[in-house]
C-alpha cells in the first residue's frame, strides 16, 4: 500500500531514517538531503538532472541548476554512497555537456554499464541536426549481475506535452527500465525529481519509492500527481 507523507524540508544534518523516508517527496537540495540518508541502503537510483543547458522553453518556465555545474560532483557522489553496492544509477544528461557528465560519474566511482536512447516521432528542437532522441547512462556501483534476458538500449518515447513540468519524462517510458533493474518492493531514489515521473513508475511497479526536488512547486505537483486514485489518472504519460 502506497500513501504520500509530506515530509518537511530537512535543516539539521541528523540522519534520516530510509523507512520515513519511503514513499515521500522530500523537500531540498538533494546535495544535502542524501547525505542524510545511510550508505549503502538504495536500491536503484533513477533520475533526470538539470541538463546545463539553460533550458528555456517558450512558456518562459525555467529548471534549477541548469545553469551551473556546482551540484553535479556532490550530488552523485552521494548517489554513489546510499546505492547499494552492485546496484544501478539510470541518469539522462545533456548531450552537449556529456564529457562533464562522464567525467563526474566516473570521478565518484560509477562505471558505465550502458546507454539508452529513447526515440521521439517528433523532432523536440534543431540545430545542426534535428533533436529525435532522449538518452541516458546505465551506471553501476561495482559489478551488479548479468540479467538473464537483457532490455534493448533502444526505447520508445511518448509525448507528455509537458504540462506538470518543462521537461517531464513520460512515465510510460520509464516503467520498462524500473523493471528491468529493480524488484517490486525494492526503493527507488529520485534526487531531481522534478514533478515525480520516476516516483510514479515506481508506485505504478509496486515498487517503493524516494523522490528529492528543490522546488516546492514540484513538490506539491509530484504529491498530487502521486495521490490520484487511478481512476482519476488520465494516462501515465
Ligand atoms: C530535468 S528536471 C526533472 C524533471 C522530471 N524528470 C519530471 O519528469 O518532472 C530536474 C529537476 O531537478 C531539480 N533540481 C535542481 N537542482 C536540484 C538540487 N540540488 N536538489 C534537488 N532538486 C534539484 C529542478 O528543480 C528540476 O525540477
Amino acid at each position: 500500500m502506497h500513501f504520500v507523507k509530506e515530509t518537511p524540508a530537512a535543516t539539521a544534518p541528523s540522519m534520516l531514517s530510509l523507512h520515513d523516508c519511503l514513499d515521500t517527496i522530500i523537500e531540498g537540495d538533494c546535495c544535502v538531503i542524501m547525505q542524510r540518508f545511510p550508505g549503502n541502503s538504495i536500491d536503484l537510483v533513477f533520475t533526470d538532472p538539470p541538463y546545463l543547458i539553460n533550458y528555456r522553453p517558450r512558456d518562459g518556465r525555467t529548471v534549477a541548476g541548469d545553469t551551473n555545474d556546482a551540484w553535479l560532483v556532490p550530488a552523485f557522489a552521494e548517489a554513489y554512497r546510499v546505492l547499494k553496492p552492485g546496484g544501478f544509477c539510470i541518469s539522462f544528461y545533456g548531450t552537449s555537456v556529456a564529457d562533464k557528465y562522464l567525467t563526474a560519474w566516473k570521478s565518484v566511482g560509477f562505471r558505465t554499464a550502458g546507454h539508452l536512447v529513447w526515440v521521439k516521432s517528433y523532432a523536440a528542437g534543431s540545430a545542426f541536426v534535428q533533436y529525435h532522441h532522449e538518452q541516458a547512462y546505465l551506471l553501476a556501483k561495482g559489478s551488479p549481475k548479468r540479467p538473464r534476458a537483457p532490455i534493448s538500449d533502444v526505447q520508445n518515447w511518448y509525448y507528455t506535452g509537458n504540462r506538470f513540468h518543462p521537461t517531464q519524462k513520460p512515465v510510460k517510458a520509464l516503467l520498462p527500465l524500473v523493471c528491468a533493474f529493480s524488484l517490486p518492493d525494492e526503493v527507488i531514489l529520485d534526487p531531481f525529481c522534478g514533478s515525480g515521473s520516476v516516483p510514479m513508475a515506481a508506485k505504478l511497479s509496486s515498487r517503493r519509492y524516494i523522490g528529492i526536488e528543490l522546488r516546492r512547486d514540484y513538490c506539491s505537483i509530484a504529491r498530487q500527481r502521486l495521490n490520484e486514485k487511478p481512476t482519476e489518472r488520465r494516462n501515465v504519460s
